[in-house]
């Protein structure tokens, strides 16, 4: 049988992953009964309800092409940041310009660039604990390595001291976003808001 070879990398990424393929694999959420309607599962974030008809019409409606660029390469196509923006202005009351808006295929995809663009090989990533299951992944996929930071208890706030404390020479300046809720909701108090954005 030929050995295939793979990336150092990739173990490094798979022995990060190794408690969570466990709790995917042998714990007792795994072994639940899905069907259970007492059950409400919060694990991974996903939906607990139908999807709304709107969502998924809406999702017909465009998929239908109007030209034949329809499915061709896509860049930050203006009309989409301009509806981000004015989405973005509306809910969170905050001037984004559509400049501001970069189109991905999902925060995972976001996430990945962002730190691919602002991290080297043998960086430090600062990261709260408990993060999203796929951060460190992403983080060490880019040759960085992450440091991990609890979130304070029972607050769930951010520990300014420990997040200082974990600063070094190797720490890109960027840090977690990671809120409490999915995308969409921030729960962060805002006196950690602010020491983040200084
Ligand atoms: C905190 C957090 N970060 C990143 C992601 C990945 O987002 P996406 O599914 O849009 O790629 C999720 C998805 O649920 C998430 O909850």
């Amino acid at each position: 049988m030929v050995e295939h070879r793979l990336a150092t990398k990739l173990d490094r990424i798979l022995q990060g992953q190794v408690p969570l393929l466990r709790f995917f694999s042998e714990s007792p959420w795994s072994t639940r009964d899905p069907a259970d309607p007492d059950n409400a599962d919060f694990v991974a974030g996903n939906p607990q309800e139908m999807v709304m008809p709107e969502f998924v019409e809406i999702l017909q409606k465009w998929a239908v092409p109007k030209d034949k660029d329809w499915y061709a390469y896509k860049f930050n196509e203006p009309y989409a940041q301009a509806a981000a923006a004015a989405a973005l202005r509306d809910r969170r009351g905050v001037p984004f310009e559509d400049d501001d808006i970069f189109l991905t295929d999902g925060a995972f995809a976001g996430l990945n660039i962002t730190i691919g663009t602002v991290t080297d090989p043998g960086d430090e990533v600062v990261l709260t604990s408990p993060p999203w299951f796929f951060y460190e992944a992403l983080i060490i996929g880019h040759g960085a390595t992450p440091v991990r930071v609890k979130l304070k208890q029972p607050s769930w706030d951010l520990d300014i001291d420990a997040i200082a404390g974990a600063i070094t020479e190797q720490t890109r300046p960027s840090s977690s976003t990671r809120r409490t809720t999915r995308p969409g909701g921030s729960t962060r108090p805002s006196s950690s808001r602010n020491w983040l954005e200084c």
